[in-house]
């Protein structure tokens, strides 16, 4: 096992010798979790709770975890009894219980204070494009920015979100489990790109050395 979890997920890069997404023969998502509580990563978000099963297996599998849990529970979608049953199954666990939309709990997270975020809301292009901007901010340089359902299903907008978003991020070295309904997942900060390396002040510098040459 390698000291830190991007360590580890750097090795597994270079040894699959294939380019991102790369498929982890045999990581499930609860493998995954079973490796954050490895690792230590104990201050978590997961938006989209549900019933709060997965939540439920986070907490039996990560020592020390406290997860910010993140669910409208709308009404239209039997959300009042799925939010009594999150209160009843989580209630010896140390939750944060967000009952507001994934934008509207931005504000009760710090920025840059989880060690990992899980994706799970709502599954169209917009909102998933817009949870992971957002949300990625909320994890720290190492932390890992996860989600659920990187699959073809109808009004599905996970694939093109997470795509586009490593794409134009330059993230390249990301993941998949190997699920039908697999789950995304990259360490925040490796492998980097900033597309716009320089400051604007230092453009204009050499645009302005460019002009005088
Ligand atoms: C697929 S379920 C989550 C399943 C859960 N993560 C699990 O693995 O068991 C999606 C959940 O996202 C919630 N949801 C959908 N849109 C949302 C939004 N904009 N903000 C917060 N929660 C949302 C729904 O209420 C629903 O409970």
């Amino acid at each position: 096992m390698k000291e830190s979890f991007p360590a580890q997920l750097e090795a597994w890069y270079e040894k699959a010798e294939q380019i991102s997404p790369v498929r982890l023969r045999t990581l499930t998502r609860k493998k995954l979790i079973d490796y954050l509580g490895l690792y230590g990563f104990t201050n978590g978000a997961e938006i989209g709770v549900d019933r709060g099963r997965f939540s439920k297996y986070m907490f039996e599998h990560i020592p020390n975890l406290h997860l910010y849990c993140v669910d409208l529970w709308w009404w239209k979608f039997r959300g009042e009894s799925k939010y009594q049953s999150v209160l009843r199954r989580l209630k010896d666990c140390n939750t944060t219980i967000l009952r507001k939309t994934s934008l509207e709990a931005l504000d009760d997270v710090p920025d840059g204070s989880l060690d990992f975020v899980y994706i799970d809301a709502d599954h169209t292009f917009d909102y998933v494009m817009t949870d992971i901007i957002l949300w990625s901010k909320k994890v720290r340089e190492g932390g890992i920015v996860a989600g659920h359902d990187y699959y073809r299903f109808r009004r599905a907008g996970v694939i093109p979100a997470v795509d586009i978003y490593t794409q134009q991020h330059g993230i390249t070295q990301w993941f998949l489990t190997d699920e039908k309904e697999a789950t995304w997942f990259w360490a925040k900060g490796s492998s980097f790109v900033d597309p716009l390396p320089d400051s604007q002040e230092s453009v204009q510098e050499s645009a302005q050395q460019d002009l005088e040459e």
